[in-house]
Formats: C-alpha cells, sequence, structure tokens
C-alpha cells in the first residue's frame, strides 16, 4: 500500500494487481518506484517525505551536481534517485534487510545518470567501519527516518561519523509524535538546525543542520 497522498507531478497511481508501482516526473524522467520488494514493511512504501525532499532538491539542481551524496534510510530510494539524476554522486544506504527494494528501484532508474550510484548497506551505529572517516560527503539526505526512538542514538552517531564542517544534512520528516521534536532537539545541541521548508498538508518538515561555524574572524580575541 502506498502512504503517498498527493503530488502534482505523479503521473500514474497503481490501480490493479500485480506490483505495486508509482510514477513521477522529476528533473524531466519519468522515476518509476515499485514499492513492496522483498520483505516489505516501511522500507518498501514511498513516504511523502521522500517526494517532498526530492522536490526540494529539484528546485535547487544547481547546488548537488558532482556534489557527494548520502541518503540514509533510503527505503524504495525515490530521494536519492533524484539526487542522481540531477548529477550528484550518490552512496544510497539502508538495512541489509531493506536493500532489495532499494537496489531495483536505484537500479532501473539510474541507466543514464552522470555518476552510477552506489547501493551499500548502512545501519546506524552498526555498520560505519563501512565508511572511512576520510570520506567527504556534501549532503546527507534522509526522508522520515526519525521514527523509531530507540535509533535515535544511533542515528546521532551515524550523522556525526559522516558530517564533517563542510557537510550539509537535510532531513525530512513527519513530526508524528513528541519524541519526533525530541529527536530533533537532541540535534541542536550539536548543529546548527533551521526549518528550510514546510509542506502544511502532509505535516512535513525540511530540517537542515551544519556543524556550528567556528569562524576564527569571529571569535573574541
Ligand atoms: C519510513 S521509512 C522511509 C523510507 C524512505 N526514506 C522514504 O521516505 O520513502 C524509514 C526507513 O529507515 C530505515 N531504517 C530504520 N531503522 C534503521 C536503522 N537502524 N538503520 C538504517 N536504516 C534504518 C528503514 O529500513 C526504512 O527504509
Amino acid at each position: 500500500m502506498s502512504a503517498l497522498r498527493c503530488d502534482p507531478n505523479k503521473k500514474y497511481v497503481w490501480r490493479g494487481c500485480g506490483i505495486p508501482q508509482e510514477t513521477f516526473s522529476f528533473c524531466g524522467h519519468d522515476v518509476v518506484i515499485q514499492e513492496s520488494i522483498g520483505g516489505g514493511g516501511e522500507a518498501a512504501i514511498i513516504w511523502p517525505a521522500a517526494i517532498i525532499l526530492g522536490r526540494y532538491l529539484e528546485a535547487n539542481k544547481d547546488k548537488i551536481v558532482d556534489r557527494k551524496v548520502i541518503e540514509l534510510g533510503a527505503g524504495t530510494a525515490l530521494t536519492g534517485i533524484v539526487a542522481s539524476l540531477l548529477g550528484a554522486e550518490v552512496t544510497i544506504t539502508d538495512t541489509k534487510e531493506a536493500l532489495e527494494c532499494t537496489s531495483v528501484n536505484v537500479h532501473k532508474n539510474t541507466k543514464d545518470v552522470r555518476h552510477t550510484p552506489l547501493v551499500k548497506q548502512l545501519r546506524w551505529g552498526a555498520d560505519l567501519h563501512l565508511y572511512p572517516d576520510s570520506d567527504h560527503y556534501d549532503y546527507i539526505l534522509g526522508a522520515d527516518i526519525v521514527y523509531i526512538e530507540d535509533t535515535f542514538p544511533d542515528l546521532l552517531r551515524t550523522l556525526r561519523h559522516l558530517c564533517d564542517k563542510d557537510t550539509v544534512i537535510l532531513l525530512a520528516s513527519k513530526i508524528r509524535y513528541e519524541r519526533d521534536e525530541r529527536f530533533f532537539n537532541m540535534l541542536r545541541q550539536e548543529y546548527d538546525v533551521r526549518v528550510i521548508k514546510e509542506v502544511k498538508e502532509d505535516e512535513v518538515k525540511i530540517y537542515k543542520a551544519i556543524l556550528p561555524r567556528r569562524d576564527v574572524a569571529a571569535m573574541p580575541c
């Protein structure tokens, strides 16, 4: 079942039997996403936050061409696919169990991109050894990944591991419960965090987080 409400650029809706799929128009491409692959569950559904973050990237496409991007908790990978279609060098991640759905969608939709995306397992906290400290990412993306309170410390640890002083974190989130707000309060303890977009109909906000600038010129002597 799809979690979609509406998207003006969604082209077709699955209405029959067979494999549920949705087609979107992004950056002049048809992006065809298959849901319910593999174990199913929340990773095999397109969540509104993924579309909203994808549209945000599309509207800011000049910023991400040739940039190094990593997507966390990608699920059907709509956001990472859009980043890839826009010319970014993208690593698309999720848990090992969820990656079948991720892989199928990524490979189907990124045949003629500038940089072939990498699909790779990343369970927050546990798989950080697969991501060397020396790797730099310009953007860390996450759509609807703030929802299980037990994962918050590992998610924060993962962001800390992947982020450096030039990294921008973009998290699109539906705030469902008080605990989701608690995550962003935890995030504020380490990063400068701003809401850069809000889509009221879907109750989704895009948060931008960067490490605080320790600008020498601005420091008291
Ligand atoms: C609500 S889904 C969102 C999927 C996709 N980003 C979207 O918006 O359509 C949450 C995603 O986070 C992933 N996830 C949950 N816990 C995780 C963990 N501990 N480590 C890595 N990914 C996790 C799930 O597998 C799932 O793909």
